[in-house]
């Protein structure tokens, strides 16, 4: 009995990851949009074709290339996450949730550029549909990885985003601590388990933190298919 190469760790497994930001438009030239850039999916790609597997990239706006030989898919606002993500969930064995989806998006999107008027401005959001909660909801044997920024009560949330998005592992960073989150190439992140268990990694690079996280997907399938 051999151990299996590292690049076939994850041979035959089709894995979705979703990077990057969202893009809410108000008008044809103005958009709500947040601070990620794609780095922690656009390194956890690399890392699950690096073990072998079919990987799936559905990426908001960002300056990055992706890797080589993975599919890729370009969207612009969680709507469209929202619909490239479904078209592959069935198919799919692994979906890991790093994008930082919008949560509110304008009610109406104006077909022209909207004009100054005199006086403030108030514009009336809505909520976004949750695509991990569900992912959650509709899930049928798919192991389901989400992330949780935080600037505060990261265990708190982090766990009640594992229970309330029925997720299988939850990837918890504090984003205002120094050498963690948005734009740098390293974060800190504490892994959140079902069974009420986490592990604190240190100050990684995020391709190590990604390596990290891949090793916990591979981990979490095999005492799936126990
Ligand atoms: N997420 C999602 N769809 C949304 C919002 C979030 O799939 N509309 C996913 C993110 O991709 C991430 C996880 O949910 O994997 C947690 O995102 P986060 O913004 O930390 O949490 P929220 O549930 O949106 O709650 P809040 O922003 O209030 O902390
Ligand atoms: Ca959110």
């Amino acid at each position: 009995h051999f151990a299996p190469k590292k690049e076939q760790l994850l041979g035959g497994e089709k894995i979705v990851i979703t990077a990057g930001p969202t893009r809410e438009n108000i008008d044809p030239v103005r958009f709500f949009s947040n601070r990620s850039t794609g780095k922690m999916g656009y390194a956890l790609a690399q890392a699950a074709k690096d073990l072998g597997a079919d990987v799936t990239l559905i990426s908001g706006p960002t300056n990055l290339t992706p890797p080589t030989g993975v599919t890729f898919v370009e969207v612009e606002s969680a709507a469209n996450m929202l619909d490239a993500v479904m078209n592959v969930f069935n198919d799919a064995s692994v979906v890991i949730k790093s994008a930082a989806v919008a949560d509110y998006h304008p009610k109406v999107t104006f077909g022209q550029k909207m004009k100054k008027k005199d006086g403030d401005l108030a514009i009336e959001m809505e909520r976004t549909t949750d695509i991990l909660k569900t992912l959650g909801q509709k899930k049928d044997g798919q192991l389901l990885v989400g992330f949780a920024a935080e600037t505060e009560h990261v265990e708190e949330y982090a766990m009640k985003k594992l229970q309330t998005k029925n997720a299988d592992l939850i990837v918890a960073n504090n984003v205002s601590t120094e050498g963690a989150g948005f734009g740098g190439d390293t974060n800190i992140v504490t892994l959140f388990y079902k069974d009420g268990h986490h592990q604190d990694l240190p100050l990684l690079s995020k391709k190590d933190v990604s390596e990290r996280i891949m090793n916990e997907v591979v981990n979490l399938l095999k005492e799936r298919s126990k």
